[in-house]
């Protein structure tokens, strides 16, 4: 039985550790004195967070000098105008590179905190604490940070690595459920293009996980953060392997591009990508129907989308190949071969891919 895990995610210089621990947010000041973090705390967050917890992670660090900004909750207030408001405040507090910033939020929080962090007085560290499931499994793992410009989504950014990740799955409780089924898209997909025994694991016991039963949450979140963690000790800089994290993900953004970011979370188009870029594979000689079926019960499991809406398909089409996963205009897409491991193929045809999305779409 699984009540915390420790991971380790080795980084040629940057190293740390998830900590993932029901309560783990009652004891946030031992752990963060331990990494010799005793300067004075600045806990970025939003505002939703920020009233659900910050006074108890203020209370869990009482010996350190703490103070919160929180923002607006929402990814469009992930933006240079925010970052800028942040510097104001750390100035305003007289924050030093003796202090550091504690990210306390989901994605959206993250990605902006931790490029605050990565870029005032030329970087002060940072902690990670994510509180949605998404930014549990993936957004606070791999030192991507950034905001968004009126031009498109994370168009600025740093690799910059947290000194520690916490990660609390109590916090859970207080999240809808259908951001909980948007982290669930990114577990899932770990499964598919790394590990066929722990997919498994999550077709046996999505009730368990549905129910947050603490337990079931710690391993699977903790496997989870291994197999991201695996993925980014090869490759920290996303300059090979780490690509086949993007399964679904061509298919998923262009139709989030589409809808205009409106209709669908980014986990939801990741779930119905998924599924085309699998159908696809199929459609090669790639893989089976058996990789879809599976995949298609689980989402249905877990109350997620298995068919796209219907969508101007020229619109579609120019998207997708503007992708910038692309080469040299060729449509390139990490396909499944088998539930735990992908292959990335250079040189799918456009019609292959909007024939399949012609016939994953929902009358
Ligand atoms: N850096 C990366 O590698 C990476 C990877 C994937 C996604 N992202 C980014 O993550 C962002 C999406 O993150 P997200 O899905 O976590 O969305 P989010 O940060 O917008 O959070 C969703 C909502 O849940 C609320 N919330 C958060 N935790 C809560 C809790 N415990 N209880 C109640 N409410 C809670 C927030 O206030 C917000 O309203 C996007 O900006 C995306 O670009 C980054």
């Amino acid at each position: 039985m699984t009540q915390q895990l420790n991971i380790e995610v080795r980084l040629k210089d940057n190293g740390y550790i998830i900590h993932i621990e029901p309560g783990i947010l009652n004891r946030l000041g031992t752990i963060v004195s331990a990494l010799g973090l005793r300067g004075s705390a600045t806990i970025i967050t939003d505002e939703q967070v920020g009233a659900l917890y910050g006074r108890r992670i203020g209370s869990s660090l009482a010996n350190t000098n703490v103070e919160m900004l929180a923002m607006p909750a929402g990814e469009q207030h992930k933006t240079l105008e925010t970052v800028r408001q942040m510097y104001d405040g750390l100035l305003r507090l007289n924050r030093g590179r003796d202090s550091f910033i504690m990210a306390v939020g989901g994605g959206v929080v993250g990605d902006l905190a931790g490029f605050v962090a990565a870029t005032y007085l030329r970087g002060i560290p940072f902690v990670q604490i994510p509180t949605t499931l998404l930014a549990q499994v993936d957004s606070s793992i791999g030192g991507k940070v950034g905001v968004d410009l009126p031009q498109g989504k994370n168009l600025v950014g740093a690799f910059y690595q947290p000194k520690v990740v916490c990660i609390d799955p109590t916090v859970l409780a207080t999240l809808d459920k259908r951001h909980l089924s948007n982290g669930l898209v990114e577990v899932i997909k770990h499964g598919v293009i790394w590990h066929e025994q722990f997919f498994r694991y999550l077709e046996e016991n999505v009730e368990l996980l549905l129910s947050l039963d603490h337990e079931t949450l710690v391993e699977t979140i903790g496997r989870s953060c291994r197999i991201k963690g695996d993925v980014v000790e090869q490759d920290e800089k996303e300059s090979g392997i780490r690509v086949i994290l993007n399964f679904g993900h061509t298919i998923g953004h262009a139709l989030e591009t589409c809808t205009e970011y409106h209709e669908w979370l980014h986990g939801e188009a990741v779930a119905v990508g998924m599924l085309a870029e699998t159908r696809i594979a199929q459609k090669l000689g790639l893989t089976t129907d058996d990789t879809f079926r599976r995949q298609e019960q689980l989402f249905q499991k877990v109350g997620l989308p298995t068919r796209l809406p219907p969508m101007d398909m020229e619109r579609f089409q120019k998207t997708v190949l503007h992708d910038k996963k692309n080469l040299q205009m060729k449509i390139r897409l990490v396909l499944p071969v088998r539930i735990g491991q992908v292959q990335v193929v250079d040189d799918v045809p456009l019609s292959l891919v909007s024939e399949t999305v012609r016939e994953l779409t929902s009358q």
